[in-house]
């Protein structure tokens, strides 16, 4: 059983627990896709939505899992609330503790922020994207993914490409593969690969050939150009040329391999319109899985407190 106030990344998280979100985001999956979509785990609950960065699925999604289980949702956008008048983190966070909230979601562009309104709030804190620390619930729904389309996590071989020095997701996908028996390796631009990331489980390639070479997952990973001073590469087009993802890359995947990535995608610059729209990319399921894997993380975060 989840026995946490928060969650907060999947750096700490055990095998038991993300096989618990990810059994139960499966049957919340099944029951949405059969037009289920009122629920009443967490009737009487409310959960405030607080994000300082821009975004649209997760976001959306975060906000329609809340509801779908009989919550009571309020958004904030930081630019149109006390934040822009220069309020803290944490004085945010003891006003929506006054108010009796009992779970916070929070996008953040400072790594680390979510774990200080965590230890601040009694509220559930959920972070749904914090700099280019963590997001696990956006690896939690690429495994649910995974895990759906190959029945187990343990033994895949999933490649990762793209921006993964600035990429949270990457992160926590791979604490979150690694734990669940899975192999990750990377191929990037020397420029977009983190320090250390070898140290943390990752196998970093020397070539896109090597990357895909019997991948079962390829995941592509917008380039965030937001955070980058300067070019980390000489142009979008001779990045797509040597690390994007084609067809013809593709085909050093397994036949059955499936294409992810967390969007919003730089189209043909990450992975070519081709392969976007292939019949293997599982990127608008994705989406739904999204609202399964949040629902689930929500109701077990409220069963446990
Ligand atoms: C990702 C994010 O915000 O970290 N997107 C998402 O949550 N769906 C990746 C990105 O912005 O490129």
């Amino acid at each position: 059983m989840l026995k946490r106030k928060d969650l907060l990344g999947l750096i700490d998280a055990s095998k038991d627990e993300i096989t618990e979100i990810l059994d139960l985001a499966e049957e919340f999956k099944n029951r949405i896709k059969r037009g289920e979509k009122k629920m009443s785990y967490l009737d009487g609950k409310t959960v405030t939505v607080l994000f300082y960065e821009n975004s649209t699925r997760t976001r959306t999604s975060f906000e329609q899992a809340a509801k779908y289980l009989g919550a009571t949702t309020i958004n904030i956008v930081a630019g149109n609330s006390s934040v822009a008048k220069g309020e803290t983190l944490v004085d945010t966070g003891k006003t929506l503790d006054a108010q009796r909230n009992d779970f916070i979601v929070i996008r953040h562009p400072m790594g680390g922020a979510p774990y200080l309104l965590a230890k601040t709030v009694k509220a559930g804190v959920l972070n749904a994207g914090d700099g280019m620390n963590e997001h696990p619930t956006q690896a939690l729904l690429d495994m649910l993914t995974m895990r759906e389309t190959f029945g187990s996590l343990k033994g895949l071989k999933v490649a990762i490409l793209g921006d993964i020095k600035h990429s949270r997701v990457a992160k926590s996908n791979l604490f979150g593969l690694k734990t669940m028996g899975a192999e990750v390796v990377m191929y990037a631009p020397e420029t977009l690969i983190p320090k250390g990331i070898d140290q943390l489980g990752a196998k970093l390639c020397k070539s896109k050939k090597e990357a895909l070479d019997g991948a079962d997952v390829v995941m592509g990973l917008r380039i965030q150009l937001e955070r980058q001073q300067a070019g980390a590469f000489p142009s979008l087009g001779e990045y797509a040329a040597n690390y994007g993802v084609d067809e013809a890359a593709l085909a050093y995947a397994k036949p059955k391999a499936i294409v992810l990535h967390p969007g919003p995608v730089n189209r043909g610059v990450e992975l070519t319109s081709g392969v976007i729209d292939h019949e293997r990319s599982h990127i608008e399921d994705q989406v739904l899985s999204g609202v399964a894997v949040r629902m689930a993380a929500l109701k077990l975060l409220n069963d446990a407190r």
